[in-house]
């Protein structure tokens, strides 16, 4: 009964998946300024309203024309520009739901950590108590100071603050060091995360996804479409809920990092057997996306084989099962979660899969040439133990993402590791 009861909850209470806000973008005067422009599309893009604040050093590197037009809203620069009229800087505080720095140069996270409010941006900032994303973008030295670092860390105890970057990378002087102000997309996915409910602080998921590539020799392998999609997404989900995410990935996944998801690629069946034994403890639930191969050859060369060289018929072996195995050892101490695509027969097909590799919940898919990969269509159905089925559709890899994340708030493990056996 109390299951079903928090079934309901989970069906009922299931949170928004994306909220428009409204949204101060401060630029301070850096060179990234103009990775701002994109950064200002990018909002609006996204839906959310924006007003564009820039510090009077910025305009040596942007005009503000540009934010004008990207954002369809007068911009604010000196303490007495009203952009949204008399006591605009009190407003603006108040209006705000988010106030996006980038990029935040030292001279900037000075003012706003000592109170100095001499341009309207920072006049804003004294009086608003919401929340802030910013991105610093400075030479290294200026960033590893001693200085820098006592400001950073005084603003970040007063204030709901959430840096994103600098990263390594090639700097204005020209230099390669780290102070390179995040990417526009990477801002964006910190404040998406930001509208996430965490309702999964303190958990810990593991994450299979991906192909994995068998060998035949050097240059051939024995793989399959997946691209690890929703793998990735589920990731993104479960760290913007406040888990951590541990990713264990085939080859050739191609992302930027996703803040709080620690990814490590490895290439077999057997690579990613390996890799989920050694970190499984640290895990409270594991997720089995990976499409993995059940075949490798028995015998992989470590020099390319020559036409002519070989056997055409090259004997094959069967892989380790690793959610059948974790499943034997750790159902019960863990919540564990797998995956069945199938070209036929596909919710009979996973319900016996769920039982035989002693799974808490099953998501089922149908694939075939053009659908369940990469882009294609996708229709994925979440099915639980316990004769417990779920009519919940996903029709894209996000609301899949989405529906686990949502379920996994009520599964949870009775103790936090050890095993079965
Ligand atoms: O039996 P089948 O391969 O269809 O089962 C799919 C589920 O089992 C997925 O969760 C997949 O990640 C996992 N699996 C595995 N090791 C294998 C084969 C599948 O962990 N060798």
């Amino acid at each position: 009964m109390k299951f079903i009861a928090a079934l309901l909850q989970w069906k009922y209470r299931r949170p928004a998946l994306s909220k428009i806000m409204r949204i101060i973008l401060g630029v301070g005067g850096g060179i990234a300024a103009y990775k701002s422009c994109d950064l200002a599309s990018k909002l609006v893009q996204a839906g959310h309203e924006v007003f564009t604040v820039m510090t009077p050093s910025a305009l040596q590197f942007v005009g503000p024309l540009t934010f004008r037009a990207l954002t369809d809203n007068p911009v604010g620069v000196i303490s007495t520009d009203e952009p949204m009229g008399s006591l605009s800087h009190v407003k603006m505080a108040r209006w705000a739901d988010l106030i996006v720095i980038a990029p935040l140069t030292q001279n900037l996270l000075a003012r706003l950590s000592l109170g100095l409010s001499s341009d309207l941006l920072s006049l804003i900032f004294q009086g608003y108590t919401g929340p802030s994303v910013v991105a610093p973008a400075m030479e290294s030295e200026m960033w590893l100071s001693p200085q820098t670092r006592a400001r950073l860390t005084e603003l970040q105890k007063e204030r709901a603050l959430s840096i994103v970057g600098p990263h390594q990378g090639r700097l204005a002087s020209g230099q390669t060091g780290v102070g390179r102000m995040a990417e526009p997309q990477e801002i964006m996915n910190m404040i998406w995360s930001l509208t996430r409910p965490k309702t999964l602080q303190g958990r810990v998921v593991l994450v299979t996804t991906g192909a994995t590539w068998e060998h035949f020799d050097p240059v051939r392998i024995l793989t399959n479409p997946s691209t690890g999609a929703v793998g990735l997404n589920l990731a993104r989900e479960l760290s913007a809920r406040g888990a951590r995410v541990i990713l264990i990935h085939g080859p050739r996944i191609d992302e930027p990092p996703w803040p709080g998801v620690e990814y490590q690629e490895v290439v077999s069946a057997r690579d990613m057997f390996q890799a989920v034994e050694a970190r499984i403890h640290e895990a409270d639930t594991m997720i089995g996306a990976a499409a993995v191969s059940d075949f490798r050859p028995v015998e992989a060369f470590s020099e390319k084989q020559k036409k002519g060289q070989i056997d055409m018929l090259w004997p094959m072996t069967t892989n380790p099962d690793i959610m059948a195995e974790i499943g034997a050892k750790y159902h019960g101490s863990k919540i564990l979660i797998g995956f069945a695509a199938e070209t036929e027969k596909v919710f009979s097909a996973a319900i016996e899969k769920m039982r035989a590799k002693h799974l808490d919940a099953i998501v089922a898919n149908q694939v075939g040439r053009h659908q369940g990969f990469g882009d294609s269509e996708y229709e994925a159905q979440i099915i639980l133990s316990e004769g417990h089925s779920d009519n919940l559709r996903s029709s894209n890899k996000d609301e899949l993402a989405n529906h686990l994340a949502d379920l996994l708030k009520f599964l949870k493990p009775k103790i936090s590791s050890g095993t079965n056996s």
